[in-house]
């Protein structure tokens, strides 16, 4: 059994060591706003927080995080979250919506490490990120207001 903390609170699976993170975290553990986009580590869709760093969960088997912990979506309330979260709904950023989740999460990492990158440092940290809906210049726009507020 794999024991590790997500969002605070004390889970464990069953699953084979080798299960991505991804899987646990939606199918077993109900989770679902981590999404599912490449499996690759190609695209930023499935970024969860591993002990306050941005990682991605579809390619990270579920044994590396045993002990460890896990934030998701649902469980982003550091202050860089709330205002990041504050920030997408007043630049209204997405679109179809589905690449949000991890932009967040790789936002939060950011502005918790650097709470006021700049344009180059924001472009650098978002890279991976992608969305196919092209909403890069308000996912931009929001960091941007969040580091300020
Ligand atoms: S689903 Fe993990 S990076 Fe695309
Ligand atoms: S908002 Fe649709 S993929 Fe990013």
């Amino acid at each position: 059994m794999i024991r590790f903390q997500l969002n605070g609170a004390a889970v464990s699976t069953n699953s084979p060591s080798e299960t991505p993170l991804l899987w646990v975290v939606r199918d077993e553990l109900k989770h679902k706003g981590t999404k599912f986009g490449c499996g690759i580590a190609m695209c930023g869709a499935c970024t969860v927080h591993i002990n306050g760093e941005a990682l991605r969960s579809c390619i990270t088997p579920v044994s590396a995080v045993a002990g460890k912990d896990v934030t998701t979506i649902e469980g982003l309330t550091s202050p860089a979250g709330k205002a990041l979260q504050q920030a997408w709904v007043d630049e209204q950023v997405p679109q179809c919506g589905y690449c949000q989740s991890g932009q967040i999460m790789q936002a939060a990492s950011l502005l918790e490490s650097n709470p006021s990158p700049s344009d180059g440092e924001i472009k650098q940290a978002m890279n991976g990120n992608l969305c196919r809906c092209m909403a890069y210049t308000r996912i931009h726009k929001a960091i941007k207001s969040a580091a300020k507020s």
